[in-house]
């Protein structure tokens, strides 16, 4: 057994990860959430999630996981509190902090009266001044203390990646901590040194304000990257041979650029890097500061699956009356999220243009109206004029050229991510258009 009681308020990928996380490592853990469904599942030792890993996890840690609802019991038993919930966008484009507001409340609620120290871990995606601002207001009006005096308050941003994100958890490159007082980071650390059984990665300690931001700046910087990647694809394509893998392993040798995020696709998904850049845009506007990397960075991002629709419809001439299959839904491999996914967006422009579109992902059932999901990759195919492999699974990455030709109407396929061999495609009879490759 640990010498801390660690509790989780927010069980989305973040929050319940980490709890499977520390539980697995010995710790005393209570997750908490405001919905009762995830509450059960996690009762149940079910991951109301599908995150690769985290289920083994759950079980393997038995009792020392426990879940509820009331926060009087996630609060009591705890020595460090993490506060995991989101922080969605608003219309314009500004993050919502209403959920991490009413957890701090909760929190200070339950702490009021109590002489026992304990450090309330603001871990959920939050731009500056929020910690210091109105989660630590929330906190001391709820609880009556002082932050750094009654209780510590750090801030310790998250950089795990969904689909990976046990394995980011275990062997992350840096700890972040911002401290309202010496006496919160060192309590954090020695939490983090028990955690990583005395071999914590690198740690950086500073102001909140500067671990808030070098969160953002983090997600805005590879999604530029990325970004970067994806602008190259397009001119490769202009170039008899061009091929975005080969450049983009050539820059990636450069020990100033290195070799990671740079895989071009029709754009960046997911529940955070949209979120982010769109956040971190409307607080330096505020201040009166332009971001035109991350405009143009989001700009990009934007047109990413229009340009790829635009190509379809011209390689097999017009897209009205159409059957177009789309595989893979998920905004990336392994994982069941669909937010602000590149295959679902490109599926609403086939559908915008008239044509009818099908779907198949080996983990999403549930797509937006318009969509047939169909039951495998091969009936998906069936009688299509164009298939696209949006979402690079394994699955789908194996599907034979010959599946193809027999399948389909038309044996046309959109490679968004170059997983196809071009030899034995054509060699099968199948027009095969790979982003990235002239
Ligand atoms: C991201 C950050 O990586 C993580 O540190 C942060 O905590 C949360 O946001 P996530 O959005 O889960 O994680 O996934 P990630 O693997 O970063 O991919 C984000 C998007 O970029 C996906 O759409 C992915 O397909 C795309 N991507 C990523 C590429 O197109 N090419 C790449 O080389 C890498």
């Amino acid at each position: 057994m640990r010498s801390y009681g660690v509790s989780f308020f927010g069980l989305g990928y973040v929050g319940l990860t980490m709890a499977a996380c520390f539980a697995s490592k010995g710790f005393k853990v209570i997750g908490y959430d405001v919905d009762e469904g995830k509450v059960r599942s996690l009762r149940e030792k079910r991951a109301p999630i599908f995150e690769p890993g985290v289920e083994g996890l759950i079980t393997d840690a038995g009792d020392l996981l426990q879940a509820t609802d009331d926060p009087a019991e996630a609060v009591s038993a705890s020595d460090f509190i993490f506060i995991t919930t989101g922080t969605p966008s608003r219309s314009d484009g500004s993050i919502d902090t209403s959920y991490v507001r009413s957890a701090a409340k909760a929190i200070g609620e339950m702490m009021k009266g109590s002489d026992r120290y304990r450090v309330i871990v603001v871990k959920s995606t939050v731009v500056p001044g929020t910690t210091a601002g109105p989660i630590r207001a929330e906190l001391e009006a709820a609880s009556g203390l002082v932050a750094g005096k009654g209780f510590g308050l750090v801030m310790n941003p998250e950089f795990l990646k969904e689909g990976h994100a046990v394995d980011d958890m275990f062997k992350p490159d840096r700890l972040v901590v911002g401290e309202v007082d010496p006496r919160s980071g060192d309590s954090i650390v020695r939490l983090y040194d028990e955690f990583y059984d005395r071999h914590p990665p690198p740690a950086i300690r500073t102001t909140l304000e500067n671990a808030e931001l070098i969160k953002y700046a983090n997600n805005s910087f590879l999604a530029i990257k990325i970004g970067f990647a994806n602008s190259m694809a397009r001119v490769c394509q202009t170039i008899p041979g061009g091929d975005v893998d080969v450049v983009m392993k050539g820059i990636g040798l450069d020990s100033r650029i290195g070799p990671d995020f740079l895989r071009a696709g029709v754009a960046w998904g997911g529940s955070c890097f949209p979120k982010d850049l769109r956040a971190i845009r409307a607080f330096a506007a505020e201040r009166g500061v332009k971001l035109r990397l991350v405009d143009a960075s989001l700009e990009t991002n934007e047109e990413g699956p229009l340009e790829v629709v635009s190509a379809c419809e011209k390689a097999i001439g017009g897209l009205k009356g159409k059957a177009v299959a789309i595989l893979g839904l998920a905004f990336k491999p392994d994982t069941d999220d669909t937010r602000e996914s590149p295959a679902i967006r490109m599926g609403l422009e086939f559908m915008r243009k008239g044509a009818n579109v099908r779907a198949f992902d080996p983990v999403v059932r549930l797509a937006p109206p318009g969509f047939t999901i169909s039951e495998g990759p091969l009936s998906c195919i069936e009688g299509t004029d164009l298939a696209v492999l949006a979402t690079e699974w394994k699955a789908l990455r194996e599907i034979r050229p010959e599946a193809f030709v027999k399948m389909m109407r038309n044996a046309v396929v959109m490679d968004t991510r170059r997983a196809y061999d071009r030899s034995s495609f054509a060699a099968a009879g199948v027009r095969l258009l790979q982003l990235g490759r002239g």
